[in-house]
Parts: C-alpha cells; structure tokens; sequence
C-alpha cells in the first residue's frame, strides 16, 4: 500500500490548503482509522479511512458528476472574467481537476458530464466512437418533412459537412417548432448551425443525453450530483472500458 504525508492526504481530499490541513491535524480534528493523529508529517496509508470532524474523507476515487448546466454560463474550467459551469461545484472537484467532459455553448442548457477519469472522457469525445447526443431545440419557423431529410442526408455547413442526424418534430407552428436531434459529432455549436443553414433561428438548446446517460428530471437546474454506479459501468462500456 501507499504512504503518504497526513497533512498532503488531508489537503488533497478537502478544500484546506496544506498549511490549514497541518493546523487542522495539530488541534486534533482529524483521525485516521479511528485513531487522532497530530503530527502533520506522519506517514499514513493512503487507503485508511480519513476523517476531518468526524466527517469521513472520500479517496483519491475518480469522480464522476453529472451537472443541470444552466444558460449563461461558460464551459470552461475557469475564467478571470465570465463565470463558468466551476462555479457552480465545490471547491474540492476544481482542485481534483474535475473537467467538462466536451461543451455546451454559454447558451445551452443541460446534461453535462465532468469528470476526473481523462481516458474515459478522452473515449466519449473520440470522433472515431460517435457516441451520440440528444439535444431538445425551441426554433424560429415552421420545422417540416424537408428539414427532416436535409438532417437526414447530412448538412454541409461552412467549414464541414455534418453526418447525417437524426431529427424529430415534436411541434411546429408558424412562429416556433420544437424538435430533438441525436448527433455523433460535436463540432462547435453544431445544432444552431445546421439548423441556421435551414433557415431556422435557435431559440433554446438544451441537451437531453450523452451516450447512455439521461439528463436526471429531478436535477433542479444549476445542481450536480455523482453518476450511480450503472451509469457510469454503461458509460465505460459505451467505449470499450468496461
Ligand atoms: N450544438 C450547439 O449548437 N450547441 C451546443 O451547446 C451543443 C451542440
């Protein structure tokens, strides 16, 4: 097993900084396997169980989350300037360096996958996989069969031609049309795009599903929580590591 330093282990696992983790050792707020220990500099196994107050310490696990994204804010693992999807997790996933697993645009709403497990996210973004997206569109104009099949046959847009997608109309009026897209791609704001290039504005985006995990319904927007154990175990069969 692992050794490592008491006040490194107690750093890594919890919003502290390492010179707070040694302060917090010395006064006596963290056990190891049940046992107080106040010497910063102790070298403990990295598998015993870690508690600060009492509260138990979770280990170097990946961590796998699943965020509501709201509009407004950017995919991005931080910015000086604008807030990003970051700000909306504790401190302790930034530092684990928890990313985005791929984008949504500022304007999208969402299923959003972050994650500490690189190859895993490395496979879900791999063109060559096409693991699928479904994404739910409000748009301006009436959506018809034609919009259908111009999906259907792949939309070539400035700089590419988009594969073949998927779309179904829930809605269509003369004012707005809702339908779903399921892409295999994830080129830059792909959905507005094609649908632009067919005359329809993009009202509101919001992604419904990465490969075979659904946007939870009882996720308030703007909330996260960690992927069960199926969802992850179907995620990591999706691209061969299961
Ligand atoms: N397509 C878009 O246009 N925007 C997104 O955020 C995702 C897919």
């Amino acid at each position: 097993m692992s050794k490592a330093r008491l006040d490194k282990l107690i750093s890594d696992r919890t919003d502290l900084s390492r010179a707070e983790a040694k302060q917090a050792i010395r006064a006596g707020r963290v056990q190891a396997a049940g046992q107080v220990i106040r010497t910063p500099d102790a070298r403990v196994d990295a598998s015993l169980a870690l508690t600060l107050d009492q509260t138990p310490l979770r280990g170097d696990s990946e961590l796998y989350i699943l965020l509501h994204k709201p509009t407004g804010l950017l995919t991005a693992a931080r910015d000086s300037k604008a807030p990003t999807v970051m700000d909306l997790l504790p401190p302790l996933f930034v530092k684990r360096r928890c990313m985005p697993v791929g984008r949504l645009d500022k304007d999208t709403s969402g299923l959003l996958l972050l994650m500490t497990d690189g190859e895993l996210a490395h496979r879900l973004l791999s063109p060559k996989r096409g693991i699928e997206k479904l994404y739910e569109a409000q748009v301006a104009g009436k959506l018809d069969a034609a919009d259908v099949q111009a999906f259907a046959e792949g939309i070539a847009l400035n700089d590419f031609t988009a594969k073949p997608a998927d779309m179904r109309i829930l809605d269509a009026n003369d004012e707005t049309s809702t339908a779903q897209v399921i892409l295999t791609e994830g080129k830059h704001r792909q959905v507005r795009r094609m649908f632009a290039s067919r005359g329809h504005e993009v009202l509101a985006l919001k992604r419904l599903r990465f490969g075979p995990v659904g946007l939870d319904k009882n996720l308030p927007v703007g909330a996260y929580r960690e992927l069960t154990d199926a969802e992850m175990r179907a995620l990591k069969e999706a691209v061969d590591l299961g």
